[in-house]
């Protein structure tokens, strides 16, 4: 770096911006008296001198002559969280795992050592828990049934023991558990502020770059969007992956968010069991396993995530209401986009839902982010409210406008190939979309509409 060396800088313990100098008021968030100094970690700082003050100049490699071949990679042996990562965790990379409390982060990386350990090069995996205690942890692995003689416990939450160990000890690969609970003391600020997790973060980026270590860091999501959660640090590491989904439900999604090794389009799905985390191959299945036929209120249609479409089993639930104020409660659907869309079935469609609490469900405890399942929502209440169950083999695809017009969606081919692959014959898909070259298959019927209420006689 061509920058004078300074080993001083401010973090604001508010919002995490960075000065070089202090000052009174953080003019990144306006808040007062919020900036703190970091002061590299001496550990850290000795070894990167050693590097600069050996002041051989560096060779120079031309862009033509740089080995292209892949990233060497070690490979987790679980291929949902393999494909997420890119194909592997590439060596002397930080990757932080990010999710809510409870969620299975911990659970996901010790599982995880198994499939790892069965590297030959790799003999020794340091997982650091500043969380648990290593009697917790070892019977946390004995529930996963994971006995290795190649992974060692260190109970401790001080940074500069911890990149001591790593020093000392060469470990082919680390686990932090969590970032939150490393604290410097060379750092005034209390353990899991910005401040603390940001230094921390960045000795530990420094250590992945000089040794060549692969390290991960478990970071909490923050109750309140992430101060000193894991959004501060993404822009600090390599990769960041979250482990999303509903703490009593039992689906995982593992998603990619950033990856300088790889593509970030890619989920992968398990399902927490009494043993651990397993992965879903075939997540279509999975959520409609438990489908009740015949039943009212209930649609299927699809959702993408990554690159793979998979069937959701969306219900709803009508039931007269008894207050003025009919209660409406969403469960996987932002409770706007269902008020908007009982909002367009009643001057649309013309059905009286003031008499009605409503209840949207989807099944599985997946959170749905696109408008491409709208149309199978506001059939689904609309079934509920009629008490006609919608047929079977349908799955339903649209996404609705204010005037109860149906719009066109990306990938419906994609999601039509899935309907079909999961047996479903009855295909309802926006008129819009059909210039598209769908073909028909076998006995699969497609079902174009132009609005809601079209659609309505139709399912
Ligand atoms: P954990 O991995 O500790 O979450 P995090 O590290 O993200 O905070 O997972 C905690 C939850 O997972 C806990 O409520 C118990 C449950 N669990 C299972 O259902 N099956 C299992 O095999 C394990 C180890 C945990
Ligand atoms: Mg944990």
């Amino acid at each position: 770096m061509s920058m004078p060396k300074t080993n001083l800088k401010f973090v604001c313990n508010n919002c995490g911006a960075e000065f070089l100098r202090w000052q009174g008021k953080c003019s990144a968030c306006n808040e007062w008296e919020t900036l703190e100094e970091i002061k590299i970690s001496s550990r850290v700082q000795s070894s990167k001198l050693k590097v600069q003050s050996g002041g051989v100049a560096a060779q120079l490699i031309s862009l033509d002559k740089v080995d292209s071949k892949n990233f060497e990679r070690i490979k987790t042996n679980i291929s949902e969280f393999d494909r997420v990562l890119g194909g592997g965790i590439v060596l002397g990379s930080l990757v932080l795992l990010g999710g809510d409390p409870g969620i299975g982060k911990s659970t996901l990386l010790l599982q995880s050592l198994v499939g790892i350990s069965q590297n030959k090069s790799l003999t020794k995996i340091l997982y650091v828990s500043g969380e648990e205690s290593a009697q917790q942890i070892k019977l946390r692995a004995e529930r996963l049934k994971i006995k290795n003689e190649k992974i060692f416990l260190l109970a401790e939450s001080d940074l500069e023991s911890i990149l001591a160990t790593i020093e000392m000890e060469k470990p082919n690969l680390v686990i932090i558990d969590s970032i939150q609970t490393v604290y410097s003391d060379q750092i005034a600020s209390a353990s899991g502020s910005i401040v603390q997790v940001k230094n921390a973060t960045e000795s530990l980026m420094r250590v992945a770059k000089a040794t060549n270590v692969p390290i991960f860091i478990i970071g909490h999501v923050t109750k309140d969007g992430g101060i000193a959660g894991p959004k501060t640090l993404e822009h600090l590491v390599d990769v960041v992956l979250y482990l999303e989904g509903d703490r009593y439900q039992s689906f995982r999604i593992l998603r990619g968010i950033k990856n300088r090794f790889g593509k970030t389009s890619e989920v992968g799905i398990f399902e927490m069991e009494e043993n651990g985390m397993t992965e879903v191959a075939n997540p279509s299945k999975v959520f409609l396993e438990e489908r009740l036929e015949g039943a009212s209120g209930v649609a299927v249609s699809s959702i993408i995530e990554g690159n793979r479409p998979f069937l959701v089993e969306i219900q709803a639930l009508c039931s007269k209401s008894y207050f003025g104020y009919p209660k409406r409660t969403s469960s996987g659907i932002d409770l706007n986009r269902l008020n908007l869309l009982i909002a367009i079935i009643e001057k649309r469609v013309g059905v009286d839902m003031s008499q009605f609490d409503c209840y949207l469900n989807v099944v599985g405890g997946i959170r749905i982010r696109e408008n491409s399942v709208d149309l199978a929502a506001a059939l689904s209440i609309i079934s509920a409210a009629k008490n006609k169950p919608i047929d079977d083999h349908t799955a339903i695809f649209g996404e609705l406008g204010l005037s109860g017009e149906i719009r066109s969606i990306p990938n419906l081919e994609k999601r039509i190939e899935e309907a079909i692959r999961m047996g479903f014959d009855k295909i309802v898909i926006p008129k819009q979309n059909s210039q598209s070259k769908l073909k028909p298959v076998g006995k699969v019927k497609f079902i174009e509409v132009r609005t809601l209420k079209e659609s309505m006689g139709r399912v």
